[in-house]
C-alpha cells in the first residue's frame, strides 16, 4: 500500500490507473477506523481493481463548538488495517494541503437536503461534507465511491449531489455494521464510558421495536415516532436531538410509512452525540 499526502501525487497515481483501464474504488473516511469502515473497504476490494481509501478529518464539517480537536486519531493503526485489507493507496492529506487558506472558499451546498435531520442541528455540517467529498472526488476521480447507510442523510445528500453535478461516479451504500449488542459502530463510541455505553443501546432497541411494529402492520409515522420518543425519554441519561420518520431520498417527513421510510435518530449520551437509523421497506403491492 502506498501512502500519499499531496494532491498532485494522488492525481497522477489515479491517472495512471485510469490509463490502464482499471476500475477505481474510493472509500472516504475520517480515520479511527472500525469494522463499519472496513466493510466498505472490503466491498470496494471485491468489486474494483484499484482501491483508494482516504483519511482526512475535515475541519469544514465541524461546527465551532464541536469535537474537531478531540476527534480520535490513530493513523498508524488505521494504515495497518487498510494494508491488511489490500488497499492500494491511502490518501492522507494535511489540512494545509486540502485548504491552503485554512478553510474552503468555494462551497457545495445541496439545497433542500443540507438543512434536514442532522443539518438542522449542525448548521454548515453538510455543506462541509459536500465540499470535501466534491474535492476528493475530483482528486481521485473514482468510478465507484462507497458510503455507509449509518450516515443516511449524508448518503442521500451525496447521491443527490452526484446527480445534480453529473459526476460520472457510481455511489454504493453499505449496510450499518453494529457491535454484537446492536450499537451502531462509530469512531465516537470510544468517548462513551461503561455506563453510557449501556445507556446508548436504547437507540438500537427503539429502532428495532419500531421495525417490529412496522412488521406487525403499523403504518402511521406520527404514532411510530411518538412511541420512539416516549421510549427514549424513559432513559433519562439520553437526551434526544431528533427522531424523525422521513422519505429516504428527500428527507422530508412522511405521514405514512407504506411507501417505505427512513427512521433516523440522533441523541446525546453524556457528552457524545450518536446517530442511528433503520429503513422500513415499502409495502408490496
Ligand atoms: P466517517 O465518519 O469516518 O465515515 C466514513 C464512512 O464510513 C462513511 O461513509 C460512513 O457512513 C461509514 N460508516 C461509519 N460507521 C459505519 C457503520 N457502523 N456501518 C457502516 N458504515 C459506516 O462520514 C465521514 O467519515 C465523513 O463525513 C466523510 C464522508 C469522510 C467526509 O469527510
Amino acid at each position: 500500500m502506498r501512502i500519499l499526502t499531496t494532491i498532485s501525487e494522488m492525481q497522477s497515481a489515479s491517472g495512471m490507473s485510469r490509463d490502464r483501464g482499471r476500475r477505481i474504488g474510493l472509500v472516504l473516511t475520517m480515520g479511527a477506523l472500525h469494522e463499519g469502515h472496513l466493510a466498505l473497504v472490503r466491498t470496494a476490494r471485491e468489486t474494483c481493481h484499484w482501491v483508494v481509501a482516504s483519511i482526512f478529518v475535515n475541519p469544514t464539517q465541524f461546527g465551532p463548538d464541536e469535537d474537531l480537536t478531540k476527534y480520535p486519531r490513530s493513523f498508524e493503526r488505521d494504515a495497518a488495517l487498510l494494508e491488511q485489507e489490500h488497499v492500494d493507496v491511502l490518501f492522507a492529506p494535511t489540512v494545509e494541503e486540502m485548504y491552503p487558506t485554512g478553510t474552503a472558499t468555494t462551497w457545495v451546498t445541496v439545497d433542500g437536503l443540507s438543512d434536514k435531520l442532522d443539518g438542522r442541528l449542525r448548521p454548515g455540517h453538510f455543506r462541509g461534507v459536500a465540499t470535501v467529498v466534491t474535492k476528493l472526488f475530483h482528486i481521485v476521480e473514482p468510478d465507484v465511491a462507497f458510503f455507509g447507510q449509518k450516515d443516511a442523510a449524508q448518503l442521500a445528500i451525496i447521491r443527490r449531489m452526484v446527480r445534480d453535478l453529473s459526476f460520472p461516479i457510481e455511489i454504493v451504500g453499505g449496510a450499518i455494521v453494529r457491535e454484537p449488542d446492536g450499537l451502531a459502530m462509530s469512531s465516537r463510541n470510544v468517548y462513551l464510558d461503561g455506563m453510557e455505553r449501556r445507556q446508548a443501546l436504547v437507540l438500537h432497541r427503539v429502532l428495532s421495536q419500531i421495525r417490529k411494529m412496522h412488521e406487525q402492520g403499523a403504518r402511521d409515522a406520527g404514532l411510530l415516532a411518538s412511541f420512539g420518543k416516549h421510549e427514549i425519554a424513559l432513559e433519562p441519561a439520553v437526551k434526544l436531538d431528533f427522531l424523525e420518520i422521513v422519505h429516504p431520498d428527500t428527507l422530508d417527513p412522511v405521514a405514512s410509512v407504506k411507501d417505505g421510510a427512513l427512521v433516523a435518530v440522533a441523541a446525546w449520551v453524556g457528552e457524545t452525540r450518536l446517530i442511528d437509523n433503520i429503513i422500513l421497506p415499502p409495502d408490496q403491492h
